[in-house]
Formats: C-alpha cells, sequence, structure tokens
C-alpha cells in the first residue's frame, strides 16, 4: 500500500508542473485569441516559403506580396531561409508589425542534415542503428536552429515498397516495424527534452499518409490500398511519431479512398487525432490545397473549406486560406470555431518553442559561426557514414591493401556535390570529400589512379536534362548550362581502359546522380544508365579485379554486377565525409554493417516488391522456377537479387541454438525467443539480429513474414552471445478485418536469423 502510495505521488509529482504548464499555456493562448480577429487567426493558418515568394539573397526585399502579408498579420510561418540575418530581418519585421506580437516559426526541409550533410535518410536506416539516426536528428537540429529554424519537415516516414519511386531516399525503407522504431528515434533526437531548448526543433513528420504507396512508383500518383492493409503494412511509422509527442504532420499529395489526403478527415482527424491522440498541427505539403482543384474536387474556396474541416491547420504556399476562408466563414460554410481549432493548434505549437517568451530565442548573432558545420559535425558525418554502407558482394577481394595500386574509376569517383543525394542543403557541397581524396587520404604506400572513364547516360541531352531540369524550371528555359558531355565518350573509355590495366585492382565509381532520386524523380526502369553500364563492361574485359562502389538513392537492378563484379560496396549518398568514409570500408578500417531496408528487385516487373508480402492461394517458394498455374513469373524467379536485412561483413556469423522460454504463452504472458550468434571469422564485427513472426491461422490473411525485433551487437572474432527477444501479444497483434487492434489466439512461427530470408524457425502457440 505504502508503496503503491509512493508511486503514485512520484507520478503526480511528474504530472501536476505538466498540467500547471499547461493549464498557463491554455489561459495565454485563449487570452491572445480573445483579441484576435478572425482575419488574423485565419493569417495564422498561412505559410509562405523563400522560394517563390521571397528574394534569396541576404537583405528583405522592401516589398512584395509575402512581406505585405507579413506586415498585414497573415503569415503564421515562413520556410526555405537558411541564413541567421535574413530569418533575423523576418522576425525584427513581424515582431514591429503584428499588432499582437506573435512570432513566426522558421521552418526548412533538414532531411539529411543541415549545412554538413549525412547520409541519406534511406542510408541512415541501413545502418539499424536507432542511436545513431537519434544522434543524426540531434546533431541535425543543433546546426539547423543555430540559424534560426525551429521547425524542421522530417522525419519523412512514408513506407516505400517500390524502388520506382524516387523519394524512396527520403524514407526508411519497406518495413513497417522498422519504420517506426526510426521514427520514434528521429522525434526523440529533434525535439529532444525540451521543444523550448534552443538548439531543439519541432519534427514535421511527412507525408501523412500513404504518399510512398503511389501506384506504379510514379511520383504523386494514387494511392489504392484498403484501409486494413494501410494500418498493417504502412501507417505504424505515422502512428509511432504520434505516440512519441511529435509536434506537426505534414499531409501527402496522393488520394486515399478517393479523397486528396489534404482534405482526408478520415487521415487527418479520425486516425491522426481520435486514434493516435495527436494534438499538435498539420500542415499541408507545397501547394497542395490548390492542389485539390486539379483532383477535382472544386474550386479554391471548396477545397480549402473542406481541407480546413478534414483538419489541416495550416496552408502551404497556396494563398487558398488567406483568400478563401474569410468569405467561407461569412457565408456559413466554416465557423469561427473551426477556424479557432486551426489557429489555436499553430499558436500551441509557438509556445511549445518558447517563441512567446522570446521570439529570438533561435537567433542569435554569431552562434551559426561555430556551429555550422564545425570539426564535431563533419566528425559526426564520417562516424554516421561508416554505418550505413551494405556490402552487397565480396569475394574475398575487399577489404583492399592500403599498398595496392588502385585504379579509381567512374564519374562518382571524383565528384563532391554527387556525393550528396537528394533533398540536401548544404552550401558547401564542393567541399564534400570525394572518393578519390578519401582513398588518397588512406593509402599507405600504395597508388591511385584517376579516370572518369563514362558519362552516365550515352546521350547528353537526356543527362543534361535531369542535372539541370530543376534549374531549368525555376530560371526559364533561356538558361545557360554548362555542356554535361564535353570530352568524347570513346577518349574518356580509352583512357579508363589504359589506367586499368596498369593497376592491380579497379575501383569503379558508378550509379544515379542526385536529381536521379527524390521528388519527382521517378524511374522506370531502375538499371544503372546506359553509358555507367558499358563502361563496367569495359573494365571487366581487362580482366583485373573490379570492385563496383556503388552511389544511388534508390535500389538498382544489379544482376549483371552480381554475376560479373568480384565485390559490390553500396554507398548510397553518404554526404559530407562520403569519400572518408568509403575508404574507411574499401581498406577496412571500418567492417561494413550496412543492412538493406529495402528489397532489391532481379527486374523492374517484379515491383512492387516487399519481403512481407502476402502468400497467395497458390504460393510458389521463392527460388523455383517457373510453374504453371503458380503465384510467379515466366522470365523470373520471384525472390529478390538481395532480400530485406542483407548485407555482408568481412566476418561471417553463425546462428544456432534458436530457443523460445515456453513453447506456449497465455495471452497476458512474455516469453523470451533466443539465439545464439558467433563471429566465426577474423575480424571483430557488428551484426544485426533480425526477429520475424508469421502468424499461421488468422482471421485475415497475414504476411508470410513479419519483422517485430531486431539488435545490433558487436562480436569479437570467435566470440558469441545469447540474443534475447521479449515477446509479448503486443507483438503479435495486427489489424484485423474490423479494423481491430488484436492478437488472435493460435500458433505463430518464431524466426531469427540474419536477414530476411535467412532464418531459422520455431513455433510459439499463444493461448
Ligand atoms: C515536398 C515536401 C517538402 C516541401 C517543402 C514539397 O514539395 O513534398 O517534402 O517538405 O515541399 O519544401
Amino acid at each position: 500500500m505504502k508503496k503503491l502510495f509512493i508511486t503514485l505521488s512520484l507520478a503526480a509529482a511528474a504530472i501536476l508542473p505538466a498540467m500547471a504548464q499547461d493549464a498557463k499555456m491554455d489561459k495565454f493562448i485563449d487570452d491572445l485569441m480573445k483579441k484576435m480577429t478572425i482575419e488574423e487567426k485565419i493569417g495564422q493558418l498561412n505559410l509562405k516559403s523563400n522560394w517563390l515568394y521571397f528574394a534569396t539573397n541576404a537583405t528583405l526585399p522592401e516589398e512584395g506580396e509575402a512581406i505585405q502579408q507579413i506586415k498585414d498579420g497573415k503569415m503564421g510561418a515562413v520556410y526555405g531561409f537558411t541564413n541567421l540575418n535574413m530569418i533575423k530581418q523576418l522576425q525584427e519585421l513581424n515582431m514591429r508589425e503584428n499588432k499582437h506580437g506573435i512570432p513566426l516559426m522558421f521552418g526548412n526541409d533538414v532531411i539529411h542534415g543541415f549545412e554538413t550533410t549525412y547520409p541519406t535518410p534511406l542510408a541512415i536506416s541501413n545502418s539499424w542503428n536507432m542511436d545513431l539516426v537519434e544522434e543524426s536528428s540531434r546533431m541535425a537540429a543543433k546546426e539547423a536552429t543555430s540559424v534560426g529554424i525551429n521547425w524542421v519537415y522530417s522525419p519523412m516516414v512514408d513506407i516505400c515498397r517500390d524502388a520506382r519511386w524516387g523519394r524512396i531516399v527520403e524514407g526508411g525503407g519497406e518495413d513497417p516495424y522498422l519504420g517506426g522504431e526510426i521514427a520514434k528515434a528521429y522525434v526523440r533526437g529533434y525535439q529532444g527534452k525540451n521543444l523550448a531548448d534552443d538548439n531543439t526543433t519541432m519534427v514535421c513528420v511527412k507525408h501523412y499518409a500513404l504518399y510512398g504507396g503511389a501506384e506504379a512508383g510514379r511520383d504523386y500518383n494514387s494511392v489504392f490500398l484498403s484501409r486494413q492493409e494501410a494500418m498493417n503494412g504502412f501507417m505504424n511509422p505515422y502512428k509511432q511519431a504520434a505516440l512519441a509527442g511529435a509536434g506537426s504532420y505534414m499531409s501527402s499529395f496522393n488520394e486515399f479512398e478517393g479523397i486528396p489526403a489534404t482534405c482526408n478527415h478520415y487521415l487527418l482527424t479520425e486516425v491522426l487525432r481520435d486514434q493516435w491522440g495527436f494534438k499538435g498541427f498539420v500542415v499541408s505539403d507545397a501547394t497542395a490545397v490548390n492542389e485539390i482543384m486539379a483532383h477535382g474536387l472544386g474550386d479554391q474556396q471548396e477545397v480549402a473549406r473542406r481541407a480546413l474541416l478534414a483538419g489541416l491547420d495550416m496552408d502551404m504556399g497556396s494563398d487558398a486560406y488567406v483568400n478563401t476562408l474569410l468569405k467561407s466563414y461569412k457565408e456559413g460554410k466554416v465557423t469561427e470555431a473551426d477556424i479557432n481549432k486551426a489557429c489555436r493548434n499553430i499558436l500551441v505549437a509557438k509556445y511549445k518553442l518558447g517563441l512567446f517568451q522570446d521570439p529570438y530565442k533561435y537567433i542569435k548573432v554569431g552562434r551559426d559561426e561555430k556551429e555550422v558545420r564545425n570539426a564535431e559535425q563533419l566528425a559526426f558525418a564520417r562516424k554516421i557514414a561508416q554505418e550505413c554502407q551494405t556490402l552487397l558482394k565480396n569475394n574475398g577481394v575487399l577489404p583492399l591493401k592500403k599498398n595496392a595500386k588502385i585504379a579509381l574509376i567512374g564519374p562518382f569517383a571524383d565528384d563532391a556535390k554527387e556525393m550528396e543525394g537528394a533533398w540536401a542543403m548544404s552550401k558547401k557541397a564542393d567541399q564534400n570529400v570525394t572518393i578519390l581524396q578519401g582513398i588518397k587520404d588512406a593509402l599507405q604506400g600504395g597508388s591511385v589512379t584517376y579516370a572518369k572513364g563514362s558519362y552516365i547516360y550515352e546521350n547528353a541531352e537526356t543527362e543534361e536534362n535531369i542535372k539541370y531540369g530543376l534549374m531549368k524550371m525555376f530560371g526559364g528555359a533561356n538558361m545557360k548550362f554548362p555542356p554535361v558531355h564535353t570530352t568524347p565518350a570513346e577518349d574518356l573509355l580509352k583512357e579508363a581502359i589504359q589506367v586499368a590495366q596498369n593497376a592491380d585492382v579497379i575501383v569503379a565509381c558508378v550509379g544515379e546522380l542526385n536529381n536521379m532520386a527524390g521528388e519527382g524523380a521517378s524511374r522506370a526502369d531502375i538499371s544503372l544508365p546506359d553509358a555507367e553500364e558499358n563502361l563496367l563492361k569495359a573494365l571487366k574485359a581487362t580482366g583485373k579485379p573490379l570492385v563496383v562502389v556503388l552511389t544511388t538513392g534508390r535500389p538498382m537492378l544489379l544482376n549483371w554486377e552480381e554475376e560479373n563484379c568480384d565485390a559490390i560496396l553500396n554507398t548510397w549518398n553518404l554526404g559530407a565525409e562520403a569519400g572518408h568514409a568509403i575508404a574507411d570500408v574499401l581498406f577496412g578500417d571500418v567492417n561494413p554493417s550496412g543492412k538493406l531496408t529495402t528489397s532489391f528487385p532481379r527486374a523492374n516487373g517484379q515491383m512492387p516488391i516487399y519481403y512481407n508480402h502476402k502468400n497467395t492461394g497458390r504460393p510458389h517458394g521463392d527460388f523455383e522456377t517457373y510453374v504453371k498455374f503458380k503465384s510467379n513469373y515466366i522470365d523470373v524467379i520471384n525472390a529478390p537479387l538481395y532480400p530485406f536485412g542483407y548485407g555482408l561483413s568481412y566476418t561471417t556469423f553463425e546462428y544456432s541454438n534458436l530457443k523460445l522460454s515456453a513453447a506456449e504463452m497465455p495471452m497476458n504472458g512474455t516469453v523470451t525467443a533466443s539465439v545464439t550468434v558467433k563471429n566465426t571469422g577474423s575480424r571483430e564485427g557488428k551484426e544485426t539480429v533480425q526477429l520475424y513472426i508469421h502468424d499461421v491461422v488468422s482471421t485475415s490473411t497475414r504476411p508470410v513474414k513479419e519483422l517485430k525485433g531486431f539488435q545490433k551487437i558487436n562480436l569479437k572474432p570467435g566470440e558469441s552471445k545469447v540474443v534475447e527477444f521479449k515477446l509479448t501479444a503486443e507483438d503479435l497483434k495486427y489489424y484485423n478485418h474490423e479494423l481491430e487492434y488484436v492478437c488472435e489466439p493460435g500458433d505463430f512461427e518464431i524466426m531469427i536469423g540474419a536477414n530476411s530470408n535467412d532464418v531459422q524457425k520455431t513455433v510459439l502457440t499463444v493461448k
């Protein structure tokens, strides 16, 4: 009894100050809102970017549409500024003009680092290291807040099963459980313990919801998923972010069930707020409110009304709210309460960020000089990049010797900018460490000779369109760019062959340009571009050992490479310290430990492809060849080339002795699954041990495998560890046909192994 009392009082001691704090905040906001006109409240719902509405230089334009909106109190937040001085000027202007002293929030796409670029989110997910994920967001928050940013458009947690979709690079892969763990880690890192600290920032979880389900991998495309599949296969990361206290969400461009997400009441209110208890605010994606018109749901006034009533609080870049909500209010199409709700959600965010206490909290002159791209940032960028690389093949040629004679060949070998990946922000991308530089810095007694070898595409126009597409879009059709093909392609190849012939080993750096992944960068064919493929074939013909270092934003088709190359190191896009981190792995100073979080298909036609698929009524072994009347293809086996969870090390691991602490588990019980993992090679290494389940008999169909746990361990040569996973009914739950979240009694296969394809199996019965 006494113990219970103490526990309760401790809990009360923690909760009561928070409640008092909330009451204080509520009163402050009530008082403020009483003084605001409807127009001023609508003004808070407006968000503008620097891109289209402001000059991007360091001084504020005196006039302009957006400047006038700030002066008129028609702006709640701005985004896209990366310069402290500019942010300061904007806040000063706002504070001078805003009648109620309501500060602006400053948002930005801090996706993988800010001025110091870290590996892309897809790369980071390959680390399976949640401490690193958290640290990366904490570090990014430190850097971004030092220029005045206090709201980041991250984490992007869209599950994606289709590598054609360019935005696969921005997320954590295909698995909803892993995605949920990653989402929580990002929220913890960015928001820290207290949002009001000047080095933490509010997250904006995106793109809510189901954007990664775009049909045929074509960006912005419709999503056709049942509610049940959405809940089971896609929603967990969004849900976990809400439970972890994420401050805001961004609605997605796609439709779901015939209603664009931006005005989808089921998604924005019934699920996010009512089921998951989210209390923050939701912003649209860029111009997405206006885009509802293109979806065919009415004029600007109508779509803005629908979005507000669905639960969308803030309008990014459409001006639809500021243009039409007052009219809708006067016509009785929206109520003051509807507007109040959205306005309050936004004011609460500003309050929690500490902006009412001090609008300049994040704007400290000089802080940026100390915090941006400092030594700590660069050291972290290297550390995290070391752990994101995934070794896909190695016949023993890696690690390389530091006294080797290396031919470093390929369009990615000496290109700093192309190390950054999609959605990078740094103004110093030209200072990213190239692969050539990284190798030079690491060699001891060896040599490296570089030759570009090829362009990306044989056709210069194709390459130019990709490289300069974005700039052309904003700069106009007449803008001139340097040609992408200069030296004749034959000369490049000739030089490369010569360099290769004089070396012990070829390291070929090929892949995708930054602009080939990310937003608006879907591909129908995810092969290596033709010029690079031709280069690899010519290099292979020299007979020298051939190591492929892949730079990419998405899984690619690597059948030829798997068959013909000696090693494939997938480095994704590693950012500021790419070259050093790649050299660390190539020479074995770091033992690679990345594992894939997306399946790598064998053929374009296999997509969407994902390990946690359902069985059919006519299942077919993943590696079996074609059989008529089975669920398979005539021309390719079902298995991906590299499965989810796969990745090699310079050492080897052996799994044995899979055990359950009990073969049966009552509904309210706990069972421990364990396995012994031994390092059977000669190097220390890290291994991610993965636990999967399969619900054998259920009331709805269930995936053949579902990840439910993982642990990354470190083992010295010869060392072994027993790795344990505690399982409860909670881990075995799913959304049934009635969308109830249930664990159904019966048998569950419990599988533990090194990847989704390579597991040992036992059975647990839930009573
Ligand atoms: C993207 C978002 C991004 C926003 C603001 C949109 O086009 O879809 O991911 O946060 O722009 O830059």
